[in-house]
C-alpha cells in the first residue's frame, strides 16, 4: 500500500464528512416522478364502493386487477394491502405461526427456514422474531445453489420453507433463472407438501439495464403444481413513494385463507383512497413499466459512478456485483476484512451497512460481504463516498 493512500485518508478524515450509503432508498428526483399522486383528486365513490369508509378488506377491485397484472396471477388470488410488502410477509408468517394446519408453526420443535445468502436483514430479523432457526444456502449467478439446498434439506427436519428475492436479489442482484426456480419447487415439494416458498419480489419492475428473461414466479408455481405452497409479495415502495405506495400478495388455498384470517384481526380495511389514486396514476402494467424507465435513467448513473471507483481496486482485494436492476452492489473481499472496511469508512465519515447485515444473526462467517447502496445520495457525495470506500478497502487489505 502506498503512503499516498494513508495521506489521502488522513486528509479525508479531517474534512468531517457525513455521508450515508446504508439503505437502498430512492433519491428525491425519483420520488418527484410520482408527484402527480400528491395533487390527484379522487372521487369518493368507486362504483358502489365508498372509498372513504370501511370495506373491501382485500383491496378495491382496480387495485387488485393491477396487482394481478404485476404478479401475473389470477385476480381472485391477489390481495392489495397497505404500503408495505414486508408487513404482508410478516402477517403471512404470523398466520402460519398461529394457525397453520396440520400444526401451527409455534408447536413445531426446532423450526427452521432456508435463507439464501447474502440476503436482506429484515427477513432475518422477522424469522428471528418467531424463533425460527435460519439455515443459509449460497446464491449463485442463476439463483439458489440447489445442490446445497438438497443437501441441507436432507440433513435437517422441520424446515418450514424458504424466503428469497428472485429478481435483483438484495443485495447481490441475482436474477433467478426459470430452471433454478423450477428446481427449487421440485426440491421443496419433495421435501414436504407443506414447505412454503416465500418470494419477495421487491425489485420485480426495477430493471435499469436489459435483464434476462424470467417467467413470472406464479406461472412457474402453476406449472409445478406448487401454488398451494407459494406466496409472492411486491410493493410500490420504490415505484411511487416509500411508505406511501401499495403492497400486493398472491397466495392460494390455505395460505390465502390464512392471510385473510390474520389480516381480518388486524386491519378492517386498507387505505382505499390511496389505492384509487394509484390506479388512476397507473392505468395498467405498461404505465408502470414506462414509469420505471424514468427511474432507471436516474438510478443507472449512480451505479456507474460506483463501478468507476470499484474498478480501480485490485481484484486481489475484492470483487463486486454488477446487477441489471435493484438497489445494491455487493462487495466481496478476498480477506475477512468487511468489518474493518466499515470501521475505516466510519472514521472518514462514510456510513456503510454494518458488516454481517447480509447474513442471519448479523454474522457473516467469512466477514467478507458488504452492501453498497448508491441511489439515495447525490452524485458528488457518491463519488467521494466511493473513493473513501476504495481507500478503506486498500488499507484494510494491506493491514491484514
Ligand atoms: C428485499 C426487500 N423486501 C422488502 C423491502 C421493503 O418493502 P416494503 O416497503 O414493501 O415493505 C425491501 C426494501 O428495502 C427489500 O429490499
Amino acid at each position: 500500500m502506498s503512503d499516498n493512500i494513508l495521506t489521502y485518508f488522513e486528509q479525508i478524515k479531517a474534512q468531517g464528512l457525513s455521508i450515508d450509503i446504508t439503505r437502498g432508498k430512492p433519491d428525491a428526483s425519483q420520488l418527484d416522478l410520482a408527484n402527480g399522486l400528491l395533487s390527484m383528486s379522487v372521487e369518493p365513490f368507486d362504483g358502489n364502493v365508498d372509498l372513504r369508509n370501511y370495506g373491501e378488506p382485500h383491496g378495491i377491485k382496480d387495485a387488485r386487477v393491477l396487482g394481478s397484472e404485476v404478479l401475473s396471477a389470477p385476480f381472485e388470488n391477489v390481495i392489495t394491502g397497505e404500503q408495505s410488502s414486508l408487513m404482508l410477509t410478516y402477517q403471512m408468517i404470523l398466520s402460519k405461526y398461529l394457525f397453520a394446519k396440520p400444526l401451527p408453526w409455534r408447536d413445531i420443535e426446532n423450526p427452521k427456514f432456508i435463507c439464501p445468502v447474502p440476503g436482506f436483514d429484515r427477513h432475518f430479523r422477522m424469522l428471528e422474531d418467531f424463533g425460527i432457526e435460519m439455515i443459509t444456502v449460497p446464491l449463485e449467478e442463476d439463483g439458489i445453489d440447489t445442490e446445497m439446498l438438497s443437501e441441507v434439506l436432507h440433513n435437517n427436519s422441520n424446515v418450514l420453507g424458504i424466503i428469497c428475492v428472485p429478481r435483483h436479489s438484495n443485495p447481490s442482484g441475482e436474477v433467478y433463472s426459470d430452471e433454478n426456480i423450477n428446481q427449487l419447487f421440485k426440491i421443496g415439494k419433495k421435501y414436504s407438501e407443506d414447505f412454503l416458498f416465500l418470494f419477495d419480489h421487491a425489485y420485480l419492475v426495477h430493471d435499469f439495464l436489459p435483464t434476462k428473461n424470467q417467467t413470472p414466479v406464479w406461472k412457474l408455481a402453476e406449472r409445478n403444481s406448487t401454488t398451494n405452497q407459494t406466496v409472492v409479495v411486491t410493493s410500490f415502495s420504490k415505484v411511487t413513494f416509500g411508505g406511501g405506495g401499495l403492497s400486493f400478495m398472491v397466495a392460494a388455498s390455505e395460505n390465502l385463507d390464512l392471510i385473510k384470517r390474520i389480516r381480518g384481526s388486524m386491519v378492517i380495511c386498507p387505505d382505499k383512497v390511496n389505492q384509487k389514486r394509484h390506479t388512476q396514476f397507473f392505468k395498467d402494467l405498461n404505465a408502470i413499466k414506462d414509469h420505471m424507465k424514468k427511474h432507471a435513467d436516474l438510478v443507472r448513473p449512480k451505479f456507474e459512478i460506483a463501478y468507476k471507483a470499484l474498478e480501480t481496486l485490485d481484484k486481489e482485494i475484492g470483487e463486486y456485483s454488477q446487477p441489471t436492476g435493484g438497489y445494491f452492489i455487493t462487495f466481496t473481499s478476498k480477506k475477512g476484512i468487511a468489518s474493518r472496511i466499515v470501521e475505516l469508512c466510519k472514521e472518514a465519515g462514510v456510513l456503510l451497512t454494518p458488516a454481517g447485515a447480509t447474513h442471519p444473526y448479523g454474522k457473516d462467517p467469512k466477514n467478507n460481504t458488504l452492501r453498497i447502496a448508491p441511489t439515495f445520495i447525490n452524485e458528488s457525495d457518491l463519488k467521494v463516498a466511493m473513493e473513501v470506500f476504495v481507500a478503506a478497502a486498500q488499507i484494510a487489505h494491506a493491514e491484514n
